[in-house]
């Protein structure tokens, strides 16, 4: 069934902006129109790439179906929260990475911004936590503000060997027990559907309420499953609008042409600027509402585009940093550094043409000008202001920006937002010959760590650990 009508979901449509990436407002700091006609092979390729190996969950490429395959899995994750919003007085996630970065992600972008604050007659919910550290003080604090017999905990890892989710299970397991409550009553494991520590953990205990991470979803690609359906769920977010906005854009990006494809023309725009030299991208949201679809987007696009070879074997080094600003607070301290520091960023504005209120700013000291012209206006008005004129300022300074403009912030735009920066990075990895999905990078530090605390099979990790050379004492001031 269409999710409302066509009318609202046109009127709902999120827009990439680029003009100011080219040579018409940047003039020889920005792109030719040759210069992008010069891509349009390669991005050609990308979009074919991308549309052959949709679904392919051996590519790691099921993400794609994610708005399409999940009926009865979006009809149980309903019934699921509601039991678990009637029940419990606390939800927390336990999970890292892309276990985690989706529902914090969410969790901010359409909950009120001091939800655990609000009266529970004004929540939708529990009271709601992600922990996606292992900071000894952190799980402390936690433990200091909930009540484990009250609350349900959603253990999200596909692998159940990740030592810092694992760390946390076994904490709260130990609190649950010791609190007299059956596990199965407050636990509901996210992971893969047959392999894994947290399945053997299930069977063991005779069978957890469990969802699946499906196969061909890796993490950071894996809000739209049960990884952040269930926690959005859980907090009264409409998850059928999230999945109803992410299938929207997907047919925005179902064409070609890069110049009618938001998603591939984006990653045009980035791998291009990459090419000139633009190693640092950053993604700065002018709502605090989407200050963590920052960070979300920071994992995706550094941990998909990072690669040092090709999928044909060849060496590379590629990739762009991210990094998240949040507009209009980090004008006032890291635009100075955008606007007159290295010709080496990528600034993506996230904006929005209206927000959820308008705050009226009361007139008021009248005999002091520099504070009365805000008088009459709204705080709206003023922060649209400073972002057009960040725009305006780092335009006239050369630098590269663009704008996605999203027309309201609700489960459908949030929705088309996710799979707008998913299909760009899969054409931008396309694009580069990489493969977006794999992170081998991550696996050293992840050995030494087991070798440090003694994990059976990496004796020969701890010896080549110990056989480093011992520290310059001149090397420490
Ligand atoms: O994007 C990824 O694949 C990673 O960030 C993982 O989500 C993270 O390492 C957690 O892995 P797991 O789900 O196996 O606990």
């Amino acid at each position: 069934m269409a999710y409302k009508t066509r009318e609202w979901r046109n009127s709902m449509r999120v827009m990439v902006d680029y003009n100011n990436m080219t040579e018409k407002f940047l003039g020889e700091k920005g792109f030719t129109d040759r210069k992008l006609a010069s891509y349009a092979s390669r991005a050609n390729a990308a979009f074919r790439y991308v549309k052959e190996n949709r679904g392919k969950d051996e590519l790691y490429m099921g993400w794609t179906e994610l708005p399409y395959n999940q009926k009865e899995i979006v009809a149980d994750i309903l019934q699921t929260a509601k039991d678990v919003r009637k029940k419990f007085q606390y939800f927390v996630v336990l999970g890292i990475g892309g276990s985690a970065l989706g529902p914090i992600m969410a969790f901010n972008a359409l909950c009120h911004l001091h939800y655990n604050d609000l009266p529970k007659s004004k929540r939708k919910g529990p009271k709601f936590y992600v922990e996606d550290n292992v900071d000894p003080v952190r799980m402390r604090d936690l433990l200091d503000v909930i009540e484990p017999e009250k609350t349900c905990f959603n253990v999200i890892s596909k692998s159940g060997a990740t030592s810092e989710t694992m760390t946390q299970y076994l904490i709260i397991l130990d609190q649950l027990t010791k609190a007299g409550v059956n596990v199965k009553d407050n636990v509901i494991f996210t992971t893969d559907a047959n392999k894994g520590n947290l399945k053997k953990i299930s069977d063991e205990l005779g069978g957890i309420k469990s969802y699946v991470l499906p196969d061909g979803v890796g993490g950071r690609f894996s809000q739209l499953c049960p990884v952040g359906l269930l926690p959005a769920a859980v907090l009264g977010i409409d998850i059928q609008g999230l999945l109803a906005g992410a299938a929207y854009m997907d047919s925005l990006c179902n064409k070609p042409a890069m110049r009618r494809n938001p998603a591939l023309m984006s990653a045009v725009l980035q791998v291009a600027a990459m090419e000139e030299g633009k190693n640092v991208g950053v993604m700065m949201p002018y709502s605090d509402n989407l200050k963590y679809l920052a960070d979300w987007y920071c994992q995706l696009w550094a941990e998909s585009l990072g690669k040092n070879v090709t999928l044909d074997g060849k060496p590379c080094n590629v990739g762009q940093t991210p990094v998240k600003a949040l507009g209009a607070t980090d004008q006032h301290s890291q635009v100075q550094l955008y606007t007159e520091g290295p010709f080496d960023k990528v600034v993506t504005f996230l904006s929005l043409k209206k927000y959820a209120c308008e705050m009226p700013i009361p007139h008021g000291c009248e005999n002091i000008p520099d504070v009365s012209f805000l008088g009459g206006h709204t705080m709206e008005e003023l922060i649209q202001a400073e972002n057009a004129a960040t725009a305006y300022a780092l335009t006239k300074a050369g630098r590269m920006n663009y704008t996605v403009w999203i027309p309201e912030l609700n489960a459908f735009t949030l929705g088309q937002l996710l799979f707008l920066f998913e299909l760009q990075t899969a054409y931008a990895g396309a694009m580069f010959n990489i493969d977006t999905f794999n992170q081998p990078g991550v696996e050293e530090g992840k050995k030494a760590t087991f070798a440090l605390l003694g994990k059976a099979g990496y004796a020969a990790k701890k010896a080549e650990l110990d056989s480093l050379p011992a520290k310059d004492e001149n090397c420490i001031v």
